[in-house]
């Protein structure tokens, strides 16, 4: 199994490309599902998770072709021959339950495995399953699979989600594209990945209003076309990135970086005094002299600070100046890369979703084990960060989010590598 080595650095200076983000690509994906055209993702990212979803698709009876080395991804359900997402692909990627809402959409009938827990939480679908229901699906839960029918094809509806859901808004947005009449998605999830599969599916023809903010609406169309869309930026790899020069110091610029993207986390950058610049191509990020300030953060819904940095962030205080509180409130289980920054020397304590850090002078490079894919890249930011060499084992989980992750790190100047088998 492949480790990566990392050896503490000096300041970083260059350009990283970020790529297009995953988590819209998993759910633009399963869209062709609505559609017997062929629908064209361009700027899709190289990572096993698209891989994991190609699979799942493929094993539906979609066409799924990759052009110019994955970036482009043409994918046509004019025959799907199989209305099952077996257990084997859904165990693999949570995400797989995007395939739900347009099957039953589109042909009134679908059985998805239950993805089960994962280790960041219990993650339940429940909100995927009842948003469906308000759309007039019959479900029944049997032998660890949903089963699904609409036999006269799905209705508009009023969907009130207690709270927000970023998969379950995408379910119900993509299944209300094909319902009969009007569906309201009120607390709907507003972020960006949201609002790219709104904009992809209006290219195929979907009428939808209201995307980016609470309430969506969605007025159902007989049949959906086929279209190109480009996937937005991914804003986690946005932010994963920006961190390493405030972590080194240095200066680099993040090509196809938006602020607009990453408002509440450049908010602590700034307010820990890391200074981040709009450019033509993107944004620069630079910390030139001294260690970082402590800021609080709380993970919340977009435009909230993501949970999806939260560890990230973790890293970057574990050498602040004073003591941060970073509080976890979207998954109960988010802090499994504490144990393994504490055995880099950080000090840092955890009670319930509330972890305190306080900043040390420098943390030290030891063997560590990356247990999900932010953590692990917590863990390659940390190791930059520190004295000597952080060997940062089971980097599968790093393959599943983060493509070129050494080339792009490597590219700015770190010392970092990739070996099999240590
Ligand atoms: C998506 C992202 C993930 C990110 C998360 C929150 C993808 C592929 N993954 O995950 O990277 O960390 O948003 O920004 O886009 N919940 C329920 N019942 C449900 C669904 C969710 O109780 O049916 C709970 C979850 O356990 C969690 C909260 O709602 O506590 C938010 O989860 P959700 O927004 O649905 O996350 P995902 O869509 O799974």
């Amino acid at each position: 199994m492949d480790s990566i080595i990392v050896t503490g650095n000096g300041p970083l200076k260059g350009q990283i490309p970020i790529a297009g983000a995953k988590n819209a690509c998993l759910t633009l994906m399963p869209a062709t599902l609505l559609s017997e055209e062929p629908l064209t993702l361009t700027n899709a990212p190289r990572l096993s998770d698209i891989k994991t979803m190609t699979t799942l698709l493929q094993s539906l009876g979609a066409e799924v072709s990759q052009l110019q080395d994955g970036q482009v991804l043409v994918m046509s359900s004019h025959a799907l021959d199989n209305h099952v997402a077996d257990y084997d692909i859904v165990r693999k990627m949570r995400a797989s339950i995007l395939v739900l809402g347009p099957m039953l959409a589109r042909d009134g009938h679908a059985v998805v495995s239950l993805p089960g827990g994962c280790a960041i939480g219990a993650r339940p679908v429940d909100l995927h399953l009842k948003a469906l229901e308000a759309m007039g699906a019959e479900l029944e839960l049997k032998d660890g699979y949903v089963h699904a029918r609409a036999p006269g094809g799905l209705r508009g509806g009023v969907v009130d989600f207690p709270i927000v859901s970023v998969g379950a808004t995408e379910n119900a947005l993509m299944a209300a594209t094909l319902a009969k009449g009007t569906t309201v998605l009120k607390n709907a999830a507003r972020e960006p990945e949201i609002v790219d599969l709104a904009q992809c599916l209006r290219r195929m023809g979907a009428q939808i209003e209201g995307e980016g903010t609470h309430t969506i609406t969605i007025q159902g169309v007989d049949r959906l076309g086929g279209a190109t869309h480009p996937v937005v930026t991914d804003r986690i790899e946005l932010g994963t990135y920006m961190l390493a020069p405030a972590i080194c110091g240095g200066e680099v610029e993040l090509l196809g970086g938006r602020i607009d993207l990453v408002g509440a986390f450049c908010e602590k950058l700034d307010a820990a005094g890391v200074s981040v610049e709009e450019t033509a191509k993107g944004l620069k990020v630079s910390r030139q002299n001294g260690r970082v300030r402590a800021v609080d953060v709380v993970t919340e819904p977009f435009p909230g600070f993501p949970t999806d940095l939260q560890a990230q962030m973790m890293a970057l205080m574990c050498t602040a100046e004073g003591t941060s509180v970073l509080e976890e409130r979207i998954f109960e289980n988010r802090f499994m890369h504490a144990p393994e920054l504490i055995r880099m020397g950080a000090n840092i304590e955890v009670h319930g979703g509330v972890a305190t850090v306080t900043g040390v002078d420098r943390l030290k490079g030891a063997p560590v084990m990356a247990t999900d894919l932010r953590a692990s890249v917590s863990l390659i930011l940390a190791g930059l960060a520190a004295e000597g060499e952080t060997i940062v084992n089971r980097v599968y989980h790093l393959d599943r989010g983060y493509e070129h992750v050494v080339r792009k790190l490597e590219g700015v100047g770190a010392k970092i590598e990739r070996v099999s088998d240590r």
